[in-house]
C-alpha cells in the first residue's frame, strides 16, 4: 500500500539507556510502540488504565523482546489528579510517546465537568506532560509524540467544549485538533532546547479504537465497520511505525523538526489551517492551564 516504507522496525536506532513511556502501551498501536521500543533495549513504561491488562501486556513484551526493562503504570488520563500523581511519581525518566486516546465515546463528562474524549485525548495528556516536562529537559536530547488524527475536523469551540449537541465524531474531532494545537505551542515553549515535541497521525488502524463507537451501534454499522476496517486499515505493526519514526529516528533531530506533523508512514505533512491557528493555539494553552490552575492547582 505504501511501496518502499520511509522507516521499518529496522530503522529504529538502539535505545539502551532511553526510557520511553507509552500511554496506552497495552493496546493497539501503543502496544506494538511499547514492544519495538523494547526490542530496542528501551526502558520503557507502559501505562494502563489497569493494573492487569498493563501488566499481561509488559509479560508479553518481556517474552517476545527479552528486555527485562519493561514495567507498568497506572494511568487514568480522565482523572487529572491521579495522572499529577502517577507523573509526579515518577523520575529521570526520558522519551515519552503520548499515544492513549479514545475515540467516539458516549457523551460523558469527567469529574470536572470537562467531555471525556477532550478530558482524556487533550487535558490528561497536557497534565501528564506538563509534569514531567522538567524530567524530559532534564534527560534530554528527547523526545514528545503526540498521538492526533487525521479526523481533526474542526477547530475549537471555547464557547461550547463539551459540544453536547453535537455528534461523537465533532467531540473526538475537536480534541484531536486540541492535540496539534497543544503540540505546536510545546514545541514552540522547547524551541532551543534538546527535547523535540511533533504530532502524529498513525494512520486508519485495525485496533479496538471504535469500540466505543460500535457498543453505541446496530449490527448494520458494526458490519460496515467491520468490513471498511478489513480492507483499508493498517495492521498495528505498521500503524505504529510512525510515532515510533517521531520518537527515534535520527532524522528529527537532524532536520530539527519541531512541532511538525506527520502522516503514515513517517511522512510530513501539513495539518488544516485551524489546527495551526496562531491564535487558538494559544488561547488553547491559555484556557487548559487556567483550568487546570482552578481544578488542580497546578
Ligand atoms: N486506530 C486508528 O485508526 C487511529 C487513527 C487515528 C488516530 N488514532 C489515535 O491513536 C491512539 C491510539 O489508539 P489505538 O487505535 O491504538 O486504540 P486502542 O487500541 O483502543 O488503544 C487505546 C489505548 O488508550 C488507552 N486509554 C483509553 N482511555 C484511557 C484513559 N482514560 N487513560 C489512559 N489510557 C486510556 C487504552 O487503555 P485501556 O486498556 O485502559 O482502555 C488503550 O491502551 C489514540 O490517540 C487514537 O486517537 C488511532
Amino acid at each position: 500500500m505504501f511501496g518502499q516504507k520511509r522507516f521499518s522496525f529496522n530503522d529504529i536506532p538502539d535505545l539502551t539507556d532511553k526510557v520511553a513511556i507509552v500511554t496506552g502501551g497495552n493496546a493497539g498501536i501503543g502496544y506494538v510502540t511499547a514492544r519495538e521500543l523494547a526490542r530496542k533495549n528501551a526502558h520503557v513504561i507502559v501505562c494502563s488504565r489497569s493494573i492487569e491488562r498493563g501488566q499481561t501486556a509488559v509479560n508479553k513484551i518481556k517474552t517476545e523482546t527479552n528486555n527485562d526493562k519493561v514495567e507498568v503504570l497506572q494511568l487514568d488520563l480522565a482523572d487529572w489528579k491521579g495522572t499529577k500523581d502517577a507523573a509526579d511519581s515518577f523520575v529521570a525518566r526520558k522519551l515519552p510517546v503520548n499515544n492513549a486516546g479514545i475515540m467516539a465515546t458516549p457523551y460523558e463528562l469527567n469529574e470536572h465537568g470537562i467531555e471525556k474524549q477532550f478530558a482524556t485525548n487533550h487535558v490528561g495528556h497536557f497534565v501528564f506532560t506538563k509534569v514531567l516536562l522538567p524530567v524530559i529537559e532534564a534527560s534530554a536530547p528527547s523526545r514528545i509524540v503526540n498521538i492526533t488524527s487525521d479526523y481533526h475536523r474542526l477547530g475549537i469551540n471555547f464557547d461550547d467544549i463539551n459540544l453536547e449537541k453535537e455528534s461523537v465524531w465533532a467531540r473526538y474531532g475537536q480534541s484531536k485538533t486540541a492535540n496539534i494545537l497543544f503540540t505546536i505551542e510545546l514545541a514552540r515553549r522547547l524551541e532551543g532546547k534538546q527535547v523535540w515535541a511533533n504530532a502524529v497521525h498513525p494512520g486508519f488502524v485495525a485496533t479496538n479504537l471504535t469500540q466505543g463507537y460500535m457498543a453505541q451501534s446496530g449490527v448494520l454499522v458494526k458490519t460496515i465497520v467491520n468490513l471498511v476496517k478489513t480492507i483499508f486499515a493498517l495492521n498495528e505493526d505498521d500503524g505504529a511505525l510512525t510515532q515510533l519514526y517521531a520518537a527515534t529516528s535520527p532524522e528529527i533531530e537532524k532536520e530539527n523538526y519541531r512541532g511538525k506533523y506527520f502522516v503514515p508512514i513517517a511522512k510530513l505533512e501539513t495539518p488544516r489551517p485551524f489546527a495551526t491557528n496562531q491564535e487558538t493555539v494559544s488561547r488553547l494553552w491559555k484556557w487548559t492551564e487556567e483550568l487546570l490552575n482552578e481544578k488542580l492547582g497546578i
